[in-house]
């Protein structure tokens, strides 16, 4: 038998940097939490620049609150926060990050630039980051009121994620799907998403938008002039829903389910699936529906102390919230259903059908046979021919 290894402390820099992988595993990842930030700081326009899907050049610059010249030497730190001081606030929070992770996660992984100005500064300033330190001076700088992020060279120093991290392109659909899903879950903040060097942007919505226009601008005209609004209130299970779904006349094949609970994008795998069932029903076999929901859960039934990366949540009465939310879309598409018959291309299709179809068929079977037909007393003791009457008038 060999004898034990020596244990050792590992390196500050090196826990870091393994905890920065678990919490940025791609640029998708890293701008989530960088829009997030940008929200919280009450931003109403977002602009996102890339290179490379991200892998080069992740930028991003709002006009909100910006950060104070004085908090700038620790904000790339490990848990420094201005949003949380005491374990127990956890239990009451509403804004979106909480635990102070995200900008030193990045700054393990990337060179980080922070250029800021708040409304009671003349100027802005700039500062650089590596590992979560201040890498040289604080320099005042021209700017506007917000805070610009600049991400660059991500995972310059974990060789193994940039290997596996090969397609920018792969990245870049991530990165516009994310941003997609904050636009229209946030249509009173304007965002754009560019490519750096191209003219054209890949999604621009307005601030001030509505739910519905942002849904065209990201998903196309088909799917926003078939969507109709849900709203549901549980006073019992303590929650609100929001949301905009498509009818029973639409039908994709491929699924598009956007969850928001307290305004965190996330992933709930058995509600995806209660509403898919609910759709099911009316949609043919291989055909999905749109579905953006937004949850508002009591804050103290949402375990938000947990893992940032950890898109798939659960929260307390989970099995009872989900029946009550797939109810109220049950209940909306029935109401849905119903007034569907009274399309008036509906009515015509069903009209002739009957026509055509029904009534020349049961008339074939009420004949009765030759023998009979010629004894009047018969039929009209059935009433035949007042029933043979409905049927030519018809
Ligand atoms: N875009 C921004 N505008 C204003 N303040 C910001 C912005 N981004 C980060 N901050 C400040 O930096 C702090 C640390 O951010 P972060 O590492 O994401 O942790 P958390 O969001 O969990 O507090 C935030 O609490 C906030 O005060
Ligand atoms: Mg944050």
């Amino acid at each position: 038998m060999g004898e034990p290894g020596e244990i050792r402390k590992l390196d500050e820099v090196v826990v870091n940097r393994i905890a920065a992988g678990e919490v940025i595993q791609r640029p998708a990842n890293a701008l989530k939490e960088l829009l997030e930030n940008s929200l919280d700081a009450k931003s109403t326009n977002i602009f996102v620049n890339l290179k490379n899907g991200g892998l080069k050049l992740l930028q991003i610059q709002d006009n909100g609150t910006g950060i104070r010249k004085e908090d700038l030497p620790i904000v790339c730190e490990r848990f420094t926060t201005s949003k949380l001081s005491k374990f127990e606030d956890l239990t009451t929070i509403s804004t979106f990050g909480f635990r102070g992770e995200a900008l030193a996660s990045i700054s393990h992984v990337a060179h980080l630039t922070i250029v800021t100005k708040t409304s009671n500064n003349q100027c802005a300033f700039k500062a650089q980051y590596v590992d979560g330190q201040l890498k040289g001076p604080i320099k005042p700088c021209a700017s506007n009121q917000g805070t610009q992020i600049t991400v660059e060279d991500l995972f310059y120093n974990v060789p193994m994620r940039s290997k596996v991290l090969k397609s920018p392109t792969e990245e870049f659909v991530k990165i516009a799907n994310v941003v997609g899903k904050y636009a229209i879950h946030n249509p009173s903040v304007g965002f754009v998403l560019k490519r750096q060097g191209e003219t054209v942007s890949d999604i621009k919505t307005n601030a001030n938008s509505s739910y519905v226009d942002n849904i065209r601008a990201i998903y196309g005209d088909s799917i926003a002039k078939e969507v109709f609004e849900i709203e549901h209130e549980d006073d019992i299970l303590k929650f609100k829903m929001h949301g905009f779904i498509t009818n029973v006349n639409y039908s994709t094949k491929k699924q598009v389910f956007i969850l928001f609970i307290n305004n965190r994008l996330v992933d709930s795998t058995a509600l995806k699936k209660a509403v898919e069932q609910e759709y099911s029903i009316h949609l043919p076999s291989g055909g999905h529906p749109f579905v953006y929901l937004s949850l508002t859960l009591d804050p103290k039934n949402v375990d938000v102390n947990v893992h940032p990366t950890k898109h798939e949540v659960h929260f307390l009465h989970e099995d009872e919230i989900i029946e009550s939310a797939r109810k109220a879309v049950e209940a909306k598409l029935l109401g849905a259903n119903r007034s569907r018959v009274f399309y008036t291309q509906d009515i015509e299709k069903y009209r002739w059908n009957v026509e055509h179809v029904l009534y020349p068929a049961i008339k074939k079977h009420l004949k009765p046979p030759k023998k009979l037909a010629n004894d009047k007393s018969i039929t009209n003791l059935i009433g035949l021919p007042t029933l043979y009457r409905v049927f030519e008038r018809c």
